[in-house]
């Protein structure tokens, strides 16, 4: 096994305090590869995940969430040993045993969540349940990549699944073009331009199997002028080949042989059932007859999404058919399709679009003395049940020092609580776009912010 293990030992942990006993006095940053998400780009991450719920919520989609932490043979078992995320990525460990006479278990954080979606539909006994189930995930994934713009070694997935038994109908190239539609739905919602999705088939096991027999005898002569990964893989997993990104191999790639030259007649019908639906639904793509994905356990289709301003990192999301993957688990017979967008990404490509996703404050209170105060926290928790967003001001009761911080805070309208304006009944509202100031009566204000 090529994993690289993080034993738990406790005698290898570091006293925090440094061996001569003083405390060190160095910052703890984030780890490499994660990071922390801080406002105002929290806003665009809840901004993306509320579209993905509604998105989700009417093509009837339900939520699961599955742990971070799982066995470890659980992804060898299904995104594959030989794909790079399992040979070279897991952060796994041997956790400590529970008695001395027992061995320890391998756990693993997880570095995809269709694996453990596909356990829970198996040790929950779903398939039980009537009609299909199709469930959706937002969360972090860990993987041990080489840290650089769009890849982390923390990453966040909004992803979703259809699965069932075959009588459910999930075998149906119309659930592929269900899933297609509601991404194209989803990033149509978040107004992502500039997206193409790449499309193909690397058909079932057994066209897989003819496909890898040719794919080794066209290897076998120039795998040797090739980069030391696609050496190795020529020998353990050929398809693998197809995904290698380095320049100088892809003239021997373009050589290759196509699967899409392989496909049996029951692949090769399911994908022009796909593509005729897709034609019907208006929904764009091209063929990528090199598109295998790194992923063991995809038959028939596979998609990625690309976007044009992401650089190196453009897969935005990415999915495909993975209708052996409940039988390795051990479950029954249960075909599925689903897919995971990189947040992070998606994100990425909002901000490069320039969306304005930040929330500002609606208004602004501004009490002009110390008994003031509970007068702006009276007002400021009527206006809230209005569901408007309301700050209040600081304890200096200048007008002017806390205009400005309105200003800064970039709230629409602020507004002045003082004496007279109790006594009167009337507040002062500024527009602080505009600056005009009028007079409204309390029990307008509500109204009259909303209104505008
Ligand atoms: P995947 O292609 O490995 O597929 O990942 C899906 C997406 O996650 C990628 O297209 C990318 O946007 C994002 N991603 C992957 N690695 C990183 C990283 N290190 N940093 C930032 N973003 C990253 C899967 O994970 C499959 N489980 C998808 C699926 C669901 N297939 C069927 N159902």
């Amino acid at each position: 096994m090529c994993l690289r293990a993080i034993i738990y030992n406790r005698s290898r942990i570091p006293d925090p305090a440094g061996s001569d006993g003083s405390v060190a006095q160095s910052l703890i940053k984030a780890v490499r590869g994660t990071r922390d998400l801080l406002p105002p780009d929290t806003d665009t991450w809840n901004f993306v995940d509320a579209a993905a719920r509604d998105c989700f919520r009417v093509y009837n989609f339900h939520e699961i969430r599955t742990p971070i932490l799982e066995d470890l043979a659980l992804f060898q078992r299904s995104v594959g040993e030989e794909t790079d995320i399992v040979a070279k990525e897991m952060f796994a460990w041997e956790d400590r045993a529970r008695a001395e006479s027992e061995k320890g278990q391998w756990l693993a954080l997880r570095p995809e969540n269709t694996a453990g979606v596909v356990r829970a539909y198996i040790e929950h006994k779903l398939w039980e349940r009537p009609g299909l189930q199709k469930l959706f995930y937002i969360g972090p994934q860990f993987r041990r990549e080489r840290p650089q713009k769009g890849r982390y070694r923390q990453f966040y997935q909004i992803g979703a699944e259809i699965i069932g038994p075959p009588s459910s109908g999930s075998e149906s190239p119309a659930r592929d073009a269900e899933v297609l539609d509601m991404l194209a739905a989803l990033l149509d919602r978040l107004g992502i331009e500039h997206v193409s999705l790449q499309l193909n088939s690397v058909g079932d096991p057994e066209d897989r199997r003819q496909y890898n027999v040719r794919l080794r005898e066209a290897l076998e002569p120039v795998a040797g002028q090739m980069c030391t990964d696609c050496r190795r893989r020529a020998v353990t997993n050929p398809l693998r080949v197809l995904d290698c990104k380095v320049p100088a191999d892809q003239p021997i790639i373009g050589s290759l042989p196509r699967i899409s030259d392989h496909l049996g007649p029951a692949a090769r019908e399911h994908f022009e059932g796909l593509q005729r639906i897709l034609q019907r639904l208006e929904i764009p793509y091209s063929i990528n007859a090199r598109l295998v994905r790194g992923l063991d356990y995809y038959v028939r289709t596979v998609f990625e999404f690309t976007h044009g301003a992401l650089g190196a990192q453009n897969a935005i999301l990415g999915g495909g058919r993975y209708d052996g993957l409940s039988e390795a688990l051990g479950g029954p017979r249960s075909p599925g399709i689903g897919f995971a967008i990189g947040e992070d990404r998606l994100v990425m490509a909002l901000a490069e679009a320039g969306a304005a996703t930040a929330r500002a404050p609606d208004v602004f209170i501004a009490p002009l003395g110390p008994g003031m105060n509970a007068e702006a926290a009276r007002l400021a928790h009527e206006l809230r049940r209005h569901d408007l967003i309301v700050e209040t001001g600081d304890d200096s009761f200048r007008l002017k020092k806390l205009l400005e911080t309105a200003a800064r805070l970039g709230a629409h309208y602020a507004v002045i609580v003082g004496e007279d304006e109790l006594a009167t009944g009337q507040l002062a509202l500024k527009d602080l776009s505009s600056g005009e100031q009028r007079q409204v009566p309390r029990e307008e204000l509500a109204a009259r912010i909303i209104k505008n």
